[in-house]
Order: C-alpha cells, then structure tokens, then sequence
C-alpha cells in the first residue's frame, strides 16, 4: 500500500467510509498521492482495516463525489489530474454521474477465459428475436417515399403523426387523441431526464421507493438532485412512509414504477394504485411514473395508470418502445398535461434538437404494417415460458430462496436464503460463467443485500436450465461458506 490507512476510529462523530475518504482525500491534497496513482483495490482496504467492501466503496465514492479520484474497470480507482487542490474541469454534478458509473460498472463480468454459460444480467431484448427484416422494409418504404423530408430537421416535440397515434393507443387519462399531451423523447431514459428538469432545480430532492432503477441514480446526480428513500416490500409501498417523505419542503417529485418494476418484476395491483395515489394527491407533489415494460405483459389484466389516477393533472407517465420492440431506435414518449409538455419540448430542442425524424417516420410504418402487434404476440410467449422454466428450475435447485413472479417484463427479484450474500453469489457465479444482477446495485446507499436481479430476457431453454443449476450450487456453496454477517435486506 502506497500510502496506509491508520486504525480507524469506531466510536468517532464521522463514518468508517468518511475517514477512509478523508484519509486519501488529504493524501492527495498534499500531494502524497499524485495523479495516476492508484487507491488499494477495495478488497485491500476491505480487510487490512477490518471493515466490509461496502464501506469502502462508499468511502472512495465520496473521494469520487469532491472529484478527487475515478474509477475504471480494470484500473481500479486513480487519482484524478488536478485532484490535488486544484479545480478539475468537471462540474461536481458531472463527477458525481461519472463515478456513479464506474461504480455500475464494478458488476460481476465473466472472468478471463470463462465461457458465458447464461447471462441473467442485462434487461436488454433477445436480439435473435428481431423482426429485422420486416423493419428493414418500413425504412426503405419511408425513404423511399418521404426521404427528402425525413433527412432534414423535425418538430422537437416529435413527428405529429406517431404523436397522434401515441396519443390515440395509449390513453391514461382516458381523452383520446390528444397529441399536444405526447413528447417523444430518445428512449424512456430522456423521458426521465426531461420530467427531472421540468419539476426540479439542483439541490431538490425525490422521493424514491427503494430498491429502484440503477440508473435512475445517475439521472439524479447529473442534476445535482438529492435522492430520499421510501420503504417498499412485497406489499408494495409503505404508504405510512411515503406520507412522511412528501410531506419534506424539498421533496418536488415523486418516482414511481407501477407495472414490472425493476428490479423487483413486482407490480401494483388495481387497489394499490389507488391508494397510492389517494396519498400522493393530498400533497402537490409530482409524479414520475415509469412505465418502461408496460407493453410485455403476458398474464393478467392490464392496470390503469397513475396519470389516470391524478386529477390534479401532475403526473408525466414515461414510456419506450426499448424493451417491447428494439433499445437501438431511441424512441419513448413522455404522457403529460400540454403544460408541462411545452416547456419539456424546449429543454430537449436545448438538449439535442429532436429524436430523429427518419426512425420515428420508420417505426410508424412498422407499427402500421401491423409487424410490430405480430413481433409482441411472440414476445410475450417466449417471455411467459422463460419465466415459467425459470421458476420451475428455481423450485428444483434453489427451493429456499424465494422469487417474485411477475405478470411480464424480462427480469424477477430472487431473495436469497439467509445469510447469502448476493455480492458474493453474483462474484461466485460469474466465476462459472454465469452472469447475474447483484441486488445491491438497487440500492442508492449501496449496502449488501440478500437478493440477486434474475432477467430471463436472452436465456435460451437449456442457459436458464444450466444456469439455474449452477446458480443452486453457488448458493449453498456461499451459505456453507457462512461468512457473511451482513442482515438481508429489502425482505
Ligand atoms: C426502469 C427503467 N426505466 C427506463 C429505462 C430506460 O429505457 P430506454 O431504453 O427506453 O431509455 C430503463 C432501461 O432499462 C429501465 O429499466
């Protein structure tokens, strides 16, 4: 170690992950640590000062945070050019983005020279499933016939006619037609950047029901936002919570994920809805309501939206062809009231003008041509008999651990028996070729945790069999191994 850490005090005012921090932090302002250099891996530090990885990646985050370090896969984490005392060039809003990506990127990746034996990792579709020929047709078509004016710039609000027809197909507040209540946005990811702007200013803060997106963090950070948890279970939210977290002056949104969450594949039934929303709407707090799977249902009666739910007319519901057609077109919407709708077109013209005019054109004809409906129908199938493998495999080789069954959507929650570490399954498993999500990533405070994201997305009939045998054995491989004391959370 280039520099070592000194006993850390347990009894001390501040964190074991703020003196970690402000150990290194001060070796790097006096130049002890030069720029280049390398931190100790976390393991390192993790076991000279006795203390768990968590602890200290929450300890470099912060080194991180003040811009004073980066982290990057396969170089660990490296003192940053003019961390030492002098300003870097990016903003603290953009450090904080960027280690939180290093910090995703700290998942379990196949070890050299391990072939993929299923990857459960990603909510990504199955590329083998792509009607590429039938959207290959749809963009000859429209350029053949519109090209000249599909290569130019468009409306930053998006094309009218998929507009109209967003409007007309997905209705939450039940008026038809209404195209001046649809943005259409580069992805859902946009969606969400785009309703943050609108509704908040950099020191606000959001209500978030935990576990949640892992990149919903990232969206808050690049804005300066603050993130305040709110207790969620198999019951869905606590809503005693929830009352409690919006009634804080800060708190200027509300994020919510009603139909397949992610992670958990948990959705809110008809009455919880409701309830939910009767507690939201005695507050004039916003929601942001993400319905980014809401297409890949495959059991079940589809569930009204929260947007519907709102008469005060303050909720933007999020939406994507991402996961039901294909992530690479860029294309989501955002449903909200024309008031919110107008300022949130002129922050995306500042942003990047518009969401192409050509793909937009494309994927309308596409959905015209009636592809789109027969592409979902199979979808759907595929994804209801991967579920239904996974969770027989599940029943066979992990029959302690306990998963969620979703109505749809790619990926399920797996707690796991007590006392396994998902960090330490996840790391297991990649070792055997098998990737997974671990449930931590989930979690704004990156604490460990007893679950594992499960997606079922790209596994083929024998990767999920494979893969969930594989994965019985890691899980008593680590409960027999009993190392952990760390309590489960999100139970
Ligand atoms: C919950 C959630 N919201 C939004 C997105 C972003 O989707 P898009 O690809 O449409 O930007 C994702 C992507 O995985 C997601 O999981």
């Amino acid at each position: 170690m280039a520099t070592a850490l000194p006993d850390l005090d347990r009894d001390a005012n501040s964190t074991l992950a703020e003196q970690i921090a402000g150990f290194y932090g001060c070796a790097i302002e006096e130049g002890r640590l030069r720029p280049g250099d390398r931190l100790p891996t976390i393991r390192m530090v993790a076991e000279h000062a006795e203390v768990t990885r968590a602890t200290v990646q929450q300890g470099y985050r912060l080194l991180a945070e003040r811009g004073l370090v980066s982290a990057t896969v396969g170089r660990g984490t490296q003192v940053m050019a003019g961390g030492n005392g002098q300003r870097t060039a990016a903003s603290p809003q953009a450090a904080a983005a960027w280690h939180q990506l290093q910090t995703l990127h700290q998942i379990p990746r196949l070890a050299e020279g391990i072939a993929t034996l299923a990857d459960f990792s990603a909510i990504v579709p199955d590329s083998s499933l792509f009607p590429v020929e039938e959207f290959q047709r749809s963009m000859s078509r429209v350029l053949s016939e519109r090209g000249r004016e599909l290569l130019v710039y468009g409306d930053p609000a998006g094309s009218a006619a998929l507009r109209a027809f967003i409007a007309e197909r997905d209705e939450p507040v039940g008026k038809q037609g209404q195209a001046d209540q649809v943005l259409i946005t580069s992805g859902a990811q946009q969606g969400i950047d785009l309703v943050l702007r609108v509704f908040t200013a950099p020191g606000d803060a959001v209500a978030v029901p935990i576990p949640t997106y892992q990149h919903f963090f990232g969206s808050l950070k690049s804005q300066g936002l603050d993130l305040i948890p709110v207790a969620s279970g198999p019951e869905g939210i606590d809503l005693d919570d929830l009352r409690r977290v919006l009634s804080k002056s800060t708190v200027k949104l509300f994020y919510a994920m009603p139909t397949f969450h992610n992670p958990t594949g948990r959705s809110l039934d008809r009455a919880q809805r409701r309830e939910l929303m009767d507690v939201v709407c005695q507050t004039n707090v916003p929601v942001l309501e993400d319905e980014f799977e809401r297409d890949l249902r495959f059991k079940g009666e589809p569930m009204p939206f929260l947007r519907g739910m709102d008469p005060r007319g303050l909720t933007a519901t999020v939406r994507s062809f991402s996961k039901g057609l294909f992530p690479g077109v860029r294309i989501g919407w955002v449903h909200a009231s024309p008031e919110v709708i107008g300022p949130m077109a002129a922050l995306k013209r500042f942003a990047d003008l518009e969401t192409s005019p050509l793909l937009q054109a494309g994927l309308l004809d596409f959905i015209e041509s009636g592809a789109m409906a027969n592409y979902l129908e199979k979808l759907r199938k595929t994804l209801r008999s991967r579920h239904a493998l996974a969770q027989d495999c599940l029943r066979r080789h992990v029959p302690a651990a306990k998963a969620t069954i979703p109505e749809g959507g790619f990926s399920f929650w797996l707690e796991l028996p007590e006392g396994v570490d998902g960090d330490r399954c996840a790391e297991l498993l990649s070792r055997r070729g098998v990737l997974v999500t671990p449930g931590r990533l989930f979690d704004p405070q990156d604490r460990p945790c007893a679950a594992l994201r499960i997606s079922v997305s790209r596994a083929s009939v024998e990767q999920i069999r494979a893969g969930i045998e594989v994965l019985g054995r890691c899980v008593k491989e680590v409960q027999e191994r009993g190392r952990t004391s760390q309590p489960p959370l999100f139970l």
